[in-house]
């Protein structure tokens, strides 16, 4: 069974086909920021509308606009070509992109197994913190989530202030290792649901001790801070955010952990390819986890696609091709 998924929930737009919901055929992202088409494997999988048997699209959570154009373009191939429609929940795809095990595709590291159940899952991206665990296929609980900013986002706001280039969790991945993890610390959120998150007080406090590195005060504009900071206080404040910001995730994926005692465990979304989560996942967690390749943890389509074909295995409801609706809101 193949199934073509499509994805446009934010700047990227991208599609994938993957069959029995394992092997990675194609993955196609093309990003706005650089106006520029990462391929791999289109021209080369080399199928046509017959060899698809299903159409998966993300219709939320999302930019409202983003969304509608996907679910627009895969509704109108449903109908045209009349293949079944799953409408996928993007958080949740996310998740299926460690269900990839085989691919032909060059420069891909897939694991060689696919999680077992029950599967504790943290998802970490630009819009979402959550801790998940899975029971099965479509039988999960959410345990917790962000209350305010995710950890993509203060990641991405931390670099702006420091000057860094967006994305920021590449950037601050990049410039970490220059610096001291240790030279300051900064406060982890306490939250009233054990397993929440909540990122914009760290965003804050590290604004207050860039301000006091330059020796100024809490009217100093952060704008400033780029051209007042030199490059060695830059990779500090990188650093240690990196550091810190990193650890609040892990402390709750290991409670979670030792409550749940799942059979494994998987890191999912954009923040998932930070080395410095995967080195201290390692270090704290006592089993290993098996990471998908850090193309697969950014937004694709392969991810939609996965899921979609799990769907179509497990006989889960199509959607009307004729009235499918984006939800910008939609939550796990
Ligand atoms: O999953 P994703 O592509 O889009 C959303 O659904 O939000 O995640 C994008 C986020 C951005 O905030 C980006 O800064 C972050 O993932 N990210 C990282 C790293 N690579 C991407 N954060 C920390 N370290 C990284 N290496
Ligand atoms: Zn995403």
């Amino acid at each position: 069974m193949i199934v073509l998924g499509i994805e446009s929930s934010c700047d990227e737009t991208a599609c994938g086909i993957v069959r029995d919901g394992k092997e990675l055929l194609a993955n196609a992202v093309f990003s706005s920021m650089d106006l520029h088409v990462q391929y791999g494997g289109v021209e080369d999988a080399k199928l046509g509308w017959d060899d698809i048997d299903g159409i998966a699209v993300t219709y939320g959570a999302g930019l409202g606009m983003c969304l509608l154009a996907g679910v627009m373009t895969a509704r109108t191939l449903a109908i045209a070509k009349d293949k079944p429609l799953y409408g996928i929940n993007h958080v949740e795809g996310h998740v299926y992109a460690n269900f990839l095990t085989s691919t032909s595709l060059p420069g891909y590291v897939l694991p060689e197994t696919a999680p077992a159940f029950p599967c504790l899952a943290l998802i970490v991206s630009g819009t979402h913190s959550q801790l998940v665990v899975f029971r099965d296929h479509f039988d999960y609980t959410l345990l917790g989530q962000a209350q305010d900013d995710a950890i993509g986002e203060a990641f991405d706001k931390v670099a702006r202030m420091i000057g860094l280039p967006y994305p920021g969790g590449p950037s601050i991945s990049r410039k970490a290792p220059e610096g001291n993890p240790q030279t300051f610390t900064l406060p982890k959120a306490k939250m009233p649901g054990k397993y929440d998150f909540s990122f914009s007080g760290v965003k804050t406090a590290v604004l207050r001790h860039a301000q006091a590195m330059c020796g100024k005060d809490f009217t100093f504009s952060s704008w400033l801070l780029p051209e007042a900071l030199n490059d060695a206080q830059k990779a500090d404040i990188a650093a240690v955010f990196q550091r810190v910001a990193i650890e609040t995730v892990v402390d709750k994926t290991i409670h979670a952990y030792e409550e749940f005692q799942p059979d494994s465990v998987v890191i999912a979304g954009g923040v998932a390819s930070s080395p410095e989560l995967r080195r201290q996942l390692r270090e704290r967690l006592p089993i290993e986890i098996n990471y998908t390749d850090p193309k697969l943890c950014t937004d694709n389509g392969a991810m939609i696609a996965a899921l979609g074909c799990y769907k179509m295995m497990h006989n889960q409801p199509t959607a009307d091709p004729y009235s499918l609706e984006i939800d910008p809101n939609l939550s796990m």
